[in-house]
């Protein structure tokens, strides 16, 4: 059997557009320096085997054995065996292999660890079939194996930051009709401290998949008074023409995502003219409105963006991912973590009477296969 080649898929971090990606809304992504790495090769025999080093158990399949409606009852295993479907689907490839994962990204903690799970296998899948499919398609994969088997009613973010991200920029992402543009970040103005407040989530388990539907619920309301493409495309004035017909959840809901549209244009604006303090208030009003409106954080993820907020070395902070636990990040100025870290540890502490986990990130490159003289494909 010929020797198994390496291929690596990034995590992300929202900077700012939280909840919008399922909206149909704007998301300002970074691709981050850690991610998952996937060693994988074609085997002969029609056997699928998928090991993991950070999760087990393993899983040993027949290609002939796999049924779409099996995917989802393989634990994380659903979620390469998935994209391995959605990649036969459309290719008509559907070849045995190995595949072994290992990841430098916390799991389940909002930093898109499922997704770099997925767009791994997108490309190891791709590369090993050499079917050249563009860096979209590798991202759709992913996004139809976790929507479609692993039943997360998720939009097409997280996919698209792993599998589009380039180095020294975001990814500016309209998910309405997955357009995008690279708007440049420079790494040397700030950096990005994971703040973890050990409260791991998997969204399966959260009330992810309601707000979801609390979203469709506005934009059913919304659409009797004016026809509109998706629920981001509204404003605040449909909002208040809508009077009580839009209320309690739905119309908090819809709140936050007619704002947080606003929020992501400033950000990048902010980016634009390389001024961090305008992003950072992007940051620290998206989490504010996660809280209050959208009512996915936590008392853990309050106090350690508070504390961080404190700090003038700190141009913003918020919740990442979803939010109903895992991380929340700062955006800090370069050299400034200690400070920052002993700061928000001491007040989380006082808190909670144990001590949060923190992990300095860069925003990094996409995906790429390592070759043996160690640059990348
Ligand atoms: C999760 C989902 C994304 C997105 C974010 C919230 O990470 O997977 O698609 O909805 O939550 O912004």
């Amino acid at each position: 059997m010929e020797d198994p080649r390496v291929f690596f898929a990034p995590g992300r971090v929202n900077l700012v557009g939280a909840h919008l990606d399922y909206n149909g809304g704007p998301v300002l992504p970074i691709a981050v320096d850690r991610g998952v790495y996937a060693a994988a090769r074609l085997r002969t025999d029609g056997q699928i085997r998928l090991r993991s080093l950070d999760r087990s158990p393993g899983l040993d399949i027949a290609v002939g054995e796999l049924e779409p409606s099996r995917v989802a009852a393989h634990d994380w295993a659903s979620y390469p065996l998935g994209v391995w479907w959605q990649f036969k689907q459309k290719t008509g490839h559907g070849s045995g292999m190995d595949l072994m994962f290992g990841s430098d990204l916390p799991i389940a903690s909002g930093l898109s660890s499922s997704a770099a799970l997925e767009v791994s296998t997108a490309l190891a899948l791709d590369a090993l079939h050499g079917s050249s499919l563009p860096a979209v398609e590798l991202a759709m994969l992913g996004f139809r194996a976790e929507t479609e088997y692993v039943g997360l009613q998720c939009g097409i973010m997280d996919q698209f930051a792993s599998a589009l991200g380039r180095e020294g920029y975001a990814l500016l992402l309209n998910c309405a009709d997955a357009t995008y543009e690279h708007v440049p970040f420079d790494a040397r103005a700030a950096e990005v401290l994971v703040m973890d407040s050990g409260v791991p989530r998997r969204l399966g388990d959260t009330s992810f998949n309601d707000r979801v539907a609390e979203c469709s619920e506005a934009y059913r309301v919304l659409r009797a008074f004016r026809e509109r493409p998706c629920l981001a495309a509204y404003d605040a004035a449909d909002l208040a023409a809508a009077g009580e017909a839009l209320h309690g959840a739905c119309r908090m809901r819809a709140e936050h995502v007619v704002r947080e549209v606003g929020r992501v244009a400033s950000a990048v604006d902010g980016l634009r003219r390389g001024d961090l303090a305008i992003l950072g208030r992007s940051l620290n009003e998206s989490h504010d409105s996660t809280r209050d409106l959208f009512e996915v954080s936590s008392p853990e993820l309050d106090v350690l963006t508070g504390a961080a907020r404190e700090l003038d070395e700190v141009y913003g902070a918020r919740l990442t991912g979803a939010g109903f636990g895992g991380c929340a990040i700062a955006l800090i100025h370069p050299g400034s973590s200690a400070v920052v870290e002993a700061h928000v540890e001491q007040k989380f502490e006082d808190r909670f009477g144990r001590r949060p986990h923190f992990d300095l990130l860069r925003e990094g490159h996409g995906p790429m296969e390592f070759v043996p003289n160690g640059e990348p494909a």
